[in-house]
């Protein structure tokens, strides 16, 4: 089977690791390089991950390596194809992602600085949070292309909305299909209107109550994870939805996939990171796909798009 490409994953933490593993675990790349400033840390996982190479019967190579603060290290990212940025803190029980943005904002811009230099045609995928505003600032601070830098959050939030689906009408999963667009915070958009289970709207199976409450609880579904967990935040979902992404680049599938993409004009929204649908490829995001929507639903969505752009100013100076 013919193997391509060099993934990196930056931050070795929860989410990093379960994306190397997944991303190892395809069999697509021939290398997956995971990175950490916590020495040692992504060497072991690493290691690790590549004795599981003949019980799971996958060759590509994991390469852990660790960097400085200074960009020691980062020659191993480079000419990576797609880097994936995991590197930041996770939330605690009663922060909000907004929380994160100074602290996370440093850690970000150091480390698109780095893979600016040694990976300058890499698509980005963007996961630390706050995600919108992490994925602007990624951008900026690459200089890359909009379309090479994109941001995970809305195939997570739609798979969260699938499996609440699901469980509540007791049907298989993949029966189910949703969408959820705009900010991966307060204003995240889930869209009722684009919900089907076998093909029938999902309005017209359950009441409005009922889907206002899977609502709710897909805008809250990082909060709840976070709540139970106690220290750390999600990383099983997250990891196969970043995973995915990286796929759909490496492969040039040209799926359309929930993502964090650069508006410009679609849905009247302009000059702003967002969560929309996009068509993903190995130039990153080939073009934003608008879908319809209630007038409510895109009402949502440009709130969503006016809250996002504020904060996305801020991180300039960050
Ligand atoms: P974690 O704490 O397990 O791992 C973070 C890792 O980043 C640590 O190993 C840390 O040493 C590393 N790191 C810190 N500064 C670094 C730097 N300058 N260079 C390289 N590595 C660095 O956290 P976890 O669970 O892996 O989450 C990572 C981020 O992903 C958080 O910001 C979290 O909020 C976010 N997240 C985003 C989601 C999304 O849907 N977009 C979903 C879940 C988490
Ligand atoms: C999540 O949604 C915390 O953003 C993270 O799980």
């Amino acid at each position: 089977m013919a193997r391509n490409g060099k993934v990196t994953v930056v931050g070795a933490g929860f989410y990093g690791s379960t994306t190397a593993q997944r991303l190892a675990e395809y069999d697509i790349f021939e290398e997956v390089v995971l990175t950490d400033i916590v020495a040692g840390k992504p060497e072991g996982l690493a290691l690790d991950m590549n004795q599981s190479r003949s019980i799971e019967g996958f060759e590509t190579r994991v390469n852990g390596r660790t960097t400085g603060l200074g960009g020691e290290g980062y020659e191993a990212i480079a000419d990576s194809d797609i880097v994936v940025i995991t590197a930041g803190l996770p939330r605690k029980p009663g922060m909000s992602r907004m929380d994160l943005i100074e602290v996370n904002a440093k850690i970000v811009r150091q480390v698109s600085e780095n893979v600016a230099k040694h990976a300058p045609g890499a698509v980005v995928i963007v996961v630390s949070n706050p995600l919108d505003e992490m994925t602007a600032l990624a951008q900026l601070a690459t200089g890359f292309p909009k379309h090479r830098v994109m941001g995970q959050a809305g195939m997570l939030d739609t798979a969260r909305f699938t499996n609440f689906v699901a469980a509540k009408l007791g049907v298989p999963i993949a029966s189910v299909q949703t969408l959820t667009l705009g900010s991966h915070g307060d204003t995240m958009v889930p869209v009722p209107s684009r919900c089907t289970v076998d093909g029938k709207p999902l309005t017209d199976l359950l009441a409005a109550d009922e889907v206002e409450d899977l609502v709710v609880r897909t805008r809250n579904g990082g909060a709840e994870i976070v709540g139970l967990l106690k220290t750390g935040s999600a990383y099983y979902a997250p990891s196969a939805a970043a995973a995915r992404m990286a796929r759909a680049v490496i492969e040039d599938s040209g799926a359309v996939l929930p993502v964090c993409a650069w508006v410009d004009g679609e849905y009247g929204i302009s000059g702003v990171y967002l969560g929309v649908e996009a068509e993903i490829g190995r130039t990153g995001v080939r073009k934003v796909v608008e879908t319809a929507l209630t007038d409510s639903e895109r009402a949502s969505l440009l709130g969503a798009a006016e809250a996002v752009r504020a904060k996305q100013a801020d991180v300039q100076s960050l």
